[in-house]
């Protein structure tokens, strides 16, 4: 697991529980949309069994955690965690429009959670594992509630580089700005990009065959139907990219949307902007 040592200001996580959850929650159709594909394919990965006791980590809005509670049916349940307020009160009241009465949800740092209901027989979590500000001791705390034996699934975005989304975005900010060098690990979307650092970490903390494999798809940025127009104002409003630019001089700004424009232009298709993403799709035992 080594690696040179990041700063403790670079290793700080994100803010979900603030501004980076009610990010999420305004453009949450969005999001959902855009990571659909990814999700499916992951949920069919699972392939949850009626009866299961699921807990369902970093669950945003909820959107997972009600389609898991369809598959495990009125004898099994999911427990729904994150971090966010926000979030956590939209997927209540999802679940309880949805009649999704076998789906509760809990706001917490899961990193230190210790929900009733523990030890539950899966663990789940889609994007929703890579914000830890120490993962090792989080996953430690994560393999606590779930019984022995229990499986985890988690997904997690490979490299960046493999990402063409991430990447071409960055490569037309690259061009007019001076990029802070991205830090291996930190908490972030990247932070267990590297299948054997994955590895190292659930096995420190006790989780047994661990196997992990690639998705390849297309991720439609900005969600389903998007214009590249629309695609840079999604951009620019939710991701963190547009922070990134929040400093600049107007003229910078417009020159990257127009970058950005003209690079998603390449990649318009009939339903919308999709580039191809890559994802580990990773799953271990208790
Ligand atoms: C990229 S979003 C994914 C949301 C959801 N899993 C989905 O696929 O729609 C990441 C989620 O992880 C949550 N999160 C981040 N750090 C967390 C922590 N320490 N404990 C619980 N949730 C956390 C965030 O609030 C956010 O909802």
């Amino acid at each position: 697991m080594s690696a040179s040592t990041p700063t403790s200001d670079e290793l700080k996580a994100e803010d979900w529980a603030g501004a980076m959850g009610a990010k999420w929650l305004a453009n949450i159709d969005r999001f959902e949309s855009m990571i659909a594909p990814v999700g499916e394919a992951f949920l069919e990965r699972a392939a949850f069994r009626p009866g299961e006791r699921v807990i369902d980590i970093g669950c945003g809005g909820g959107g997972t955690s009600i389609a898991i509670g369809a598959q495990v049916g009125p004898d099994g349940s999911v427990l729904g965690l994150d971090i966010s307020p926000d979030l956590i009160a939209y997927a209540t009241t999802r679940a309880r429009t949805a009649g999704a009465g076998n789906v509760s949800f809990v706001q917490t740092d899961a990193a230190t959670a210790s929900p009733s209901g523990a030890p539950f027989d899966r663990l789940f979590s889609r994007f929703g594992s890579m914000f830890f500000a120490e993962p090792g001791q989080a996953f430690g705390n994560l393999k606590s509630l779930i019984r022995p034996s229990g499986r985890v699934d988690l997904a997690v975005w490979a490299p960046a580089r493999d990402n063409l989304w991430i990447a071409a975005m960055m490569g037309v900010l690259g061009r007019h700005l001076t990029l802070p060098a991205p830090v291996p690990r930190a908490p972030g979307p990247f932070a267990l990009d590297d299948p054997d650092y994955i590895r190292a970490l659930l096995g420190a903390a006790g989780f047994v065959d661990v196997d992990i494999a690639a998705w390849d798809g297309m991720q439609q940025v900005g969600g389903a139907g998007t214009s590249p127009e629309s695609a840079v104002a999604f951009v620019l409003e939710a991701l963190s990219f547009g922070e990134l630019l929040a400093e600049v001089a107007p003229a910078v700004r417009s020159a990257v949307s127009a970058e950005l424009i003209a690079l998603f232009a390449q990649h318009v298709g009939p339903d919308g902007v999709a580039m191809s993403a890559r994802a580990w799709f990773v799953s271990a035992r208790a």
